[in-house]
């Protein structure tokens, strides 16, 4: 095909210069030769009279015509010179050579000398007829009628015809394949230079458009970024997002292709019980809570560890089983890793390593090398994993968090046209703090291999972009929070995560209903002011700040002694770690040390609740309390904050929120404290305590309306919808390089 192309660019050329040739070029040429030729024999007539003349003129005077005779046919002894004839004044013929045409009379000659180009064909082949007067007085009046031999003419028209036929067809080659050379390269320049505006390669990097695309070239894609801004600036004020809202945008922007999901945490862990009995929990995971019902909307796959104790009893032949359990909405391919893999990967790497490294929570990061091997290892398993769950070769794959920083340039190597967004769940640190990372760089191109990668925050977002521009050499442009690293460009943008908005009817029981049943478990007195605090048991929580700032309201504030009481659920977490071990002990010890400081008979200010509780208990703590406490030292966003407020449909109850969780960029009604100021909480504490009932509703109702409008579906939602735009762009792109790699045809080609 792209031989017949290369052809044709050279035949049509070289056929239209030759029938040019043919059509105009010949006949002209052929013309323009004869009215040479006859122009010079004109000139050579006139010198033969001229010559002729005083011979002619004395033979006449001197009544010798007869001489005449001889001289004319002395003259056309000349071989060109066919034939002489001499006219009197009057038109009769005095005299003529023999060859002279009998038929050929004086007048009729005088006639034919007139034309451009005067010929007369005669058996013998074709003669110019030439009448020149003859000058004298004895001839006053007389012509000389000279006929000269054509064929010579003929002969060199035929000659210089072949050279110019010969010029010709070279002209033609050449023209042909200049015509080949230029079309390629401008069809070339002119792809590239699409090519680059496509990618949004700027005007001024390396692989510029030709310059006569430059105007061109900047104004597409000024006009292309303004689209795409104006159209995510307005995606960004769309309400209302819901399962609905979510599937249809998969359909209509992502042509309904295939989701995968990929995290560490799975969504469902089968677990069998010491009594043989197995339960199906569901983790303590933000990642976890906000992913599924993406997933439930979505459909599709979602590849996780299967960690249960009793995961390989639920799946089939592929390692697969649908979930949830009873509503089979999406497909959950468990993963098994050894423990050998799970030490380096998930203990070490990602929970010893880039943990601790990117909270910045004061608990030095341990980098070892068995560490980064085995997860590089594993995150090379996971890619396996992928390519094996995708169906076609351009799925979309969200990849979760910190334990999958090296997956996105996996996948990208197996399925190049996959669209990936990465969501990194845990805070970006600063340059600095992530240069301590031995595998910085690995790390940072491992990433860089997503299509979109997402932070909670601007912030984190700004701290990654640095982090980039120290350790690699990027492109970066700000104005659009791209980076571009091996001629792939990622979109770096801040996704506030959330939860699944409970709406219409929950079922849920009443406010004094939760508040009731919890006081009774507990054994509250009925005028206790109830805080809570859930979170995993982990030191970037802030726990024990929370529980020296409840140390320090009882003794600034005696009053509240026997009325305040704080119950911390610490979700079991990571406790195979010694750092996670430590640190829950001495949460442990502190608690008793405030109990028995503070402590009363029937009266304990500290509950520490250490064991998993699933959503309904949480839900219910949250409805049954009048204070939520979230203090953590550093954390990505914070969705316990988010449930709380989503819990409180009587628009009662007081936030009190760590400035260093994500959470309180967009909560900013809620009691916003510094977790390492321990008087400034205590004293959050007591405000949120005393606060009147009017004020408490004025904050709830508006962190409410916050929540409802940025929910999880909106998260996911800003993302595919980005991703839809970013596959358009690809597809567009993928359609020009197809042009590029096969030639244009001769449509595009003359268009
Ligand atoms: C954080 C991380 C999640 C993780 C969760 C629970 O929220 O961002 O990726 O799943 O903690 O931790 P775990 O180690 O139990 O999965």
């Amino acid at each position: 095909m792209k031989t017949l192309r290369l052809q044709l660019r050279f035949l049509v050329p070289l056929l239209l210069t030759l029938t040019v040739a043919a059509l105009v070029a010949l006949p002209l040429m052929d013309r323009l030769t004869l009215r040479w030729f006859a122009r010079d024999l004109n000139t050579r007539d006139a010198l033969v009279a001229n010559t002729l003349s005083d011979a002619i003129n004395e033979a006449q005077a001197d009544g010798k015509s007869w001489r005449i005779q001889s001289l004319f046919d002395r003259a056309v002894q000349d071989e060109r010179l066919v034939a002489i004839a001499l006219c009197g004044p009057d038109g009769e013929m005095l005299r003529r050579t023999e060859g002279y045409p009998k038929t050929l009379g004086c007048t009729r000659a005088r006639e034919l000398s007139d034309q451009t180009v005067p010929r007369l064909l005669l058996e013998s082949g074709s003669v110019h007829v030439g009448v020149q007067p003859l000058k004298g007085d004895d001839v006053d009046g007389a012509s000389l009628v000279m006929l000269h031999d054509m064929s010579f003419i003929d002969k060199r028209s035929q000659d210089t015809r072949r050279y110019l036929v010969g010029f010709i067809v070279l002209l033609g080659v050449a023209v042909a394949l200049i015509t080949v050379v230029v079309a390629q390269i401008s069809w070339r320049g002119w792809v590239s230079g699409m090519r680059g505006i496509l990618r949004g390669e700027g005007l001024l990097v390396p692989l510029l458009p030709p310059p006569e695309l430059q105007p061109f070239a900047s104004e597409v894609r000024a006009r292309l970024r303004d689209l795409e801004d104006e159209y995510r600036r307005g995606l960004d004020l769309v309400t209302g997002w819901n399962p609905e809202r979510l599937r249809s945008l998969l359909l209509t922007q992502l042509r309904g292709d295939q989701v995968i999901v990929v995290s560490n945490r799975e969504p469902y862990l089968h677990e069998r019980l010491d009594d043989g009995q197995v339960i199906v929990r569901r983790p303590a995971s933000g990642l976890v809570t906000a992913v599924e019902p993406v997933m439930r909307a979505c459909s599709g796959t979602w590849i996780a560890h299967g960690s249960g104790s009793a995961d390989r009893d639920f799946v089939d032949a592929h390692d697969r089983i649908a979930v949830p359990p009873g509503t089979n909405e999406y497909s959950l391919r468990r993963v098994w890793l050894t423990k050998e893999e799970e030490e380096g990967y998930y203990n070490g790497f990602a929970n010893e390593g880039l943990w601790p490294l990117c909270h910045v929570a004061h608990v030095r990061p341990v980098f070892r090398e068995s560490d980064w091997e085995m997860y590089k290892h594993v995150n090379e398993r996971f890619a396996d994993a992928v390519a094996a769950e995708a169906r076609g070769d351009d799925p979309v794959v969200l990849v979760q968090d910190y334990h999958f920083a090296l997956l996105p340039a996996m996948i990208r190597e197996r399925l190049p046209r996959a669209t990936i967004l990465t969501f990194w769940h845990i805070p970006w640190p600063n340059p600095e703090s992530f240069g301590i990372c031995p595998w910085r760089r690995e790390i940072l191109q491992g990433m860089l291999g997503s299509t979109i990668l997402g932070f909670h925050t601007r912030f984190h977002c700004k701290n990654f972009i640095e982090t980039v521009d120290r350790s690699l050499e990027a492109r970066i442009e700000h104005e659009h929070s791209t980076i571009s690293f091996h001629d792939k460009e990622t979109l770096v943008e801040s996704y506030p995560i959330s939860i699944d908005w409970p709406e219409g009817d929950r079922g849920w029981p009443s406010i004094e209903e939760c508040r009731r049943r919890v006081f009774d478990r507990l054994g509250l007195g009925p005028f206790t002011i109830l805080a809570v605090g859930v979170d995993r048991f982990d030191y970037t929580k802030g726990i024990l700040e929370r529980l020296h700032a409840v140390e320090r309201l009882l003794e600034k504030y005696p009053d509240w002694v026997g009325k305040f009481v704080f119950v911390q659920v610490a979700a079991p977490t990571r406790s195979a770690l010694e750092e996670y071990r430590a640190f829950q002990q001495r949460i442990h010890s502190v608690t008793d040390r405030i109990n028995t400081r503070y402590g009363q008979p029937g009266y304990q200010p500290v509950r520490l609740l250490a064991e998993h509780h699933d959503h309904e208990a949480v839900n219910e703590l949250f409805r049954a309390a009048h204070i939520c406490v979230v203090t953590s030292l550093h954390d990505g966003m914070n969705l316990v904050s988010k449930e709380f407020v989503a819990a409180r449909d009587d628009e009662q109850g007081v936030l009190v929120l760590s400035r260093f969780a994500g959470a309180a960029r967009e909560l900013s009604e809620a009691l916003i404290v510094n977790p390492y100021h321990v008087e400034e909480t205590a004293d959050a504490l007591h405000r949120a305590a005393t606060m009147p009932a009017a004020e408490q509703r004025e904050r709830m109702a508006s962190l409410r309306m916050t929540v409802r409008e940025n929910n999880v579906f909106r998260w996911a939602g800003r993302m595919l919808a980005d991703a839809g735009r970013y596959r358009l762009r690809e597809r567009i792109a993928a359609r020009v390089q197809r042009h590029t790699n096969s030639e244009p045809d001769e449509k595009t080609l003359h268009a």
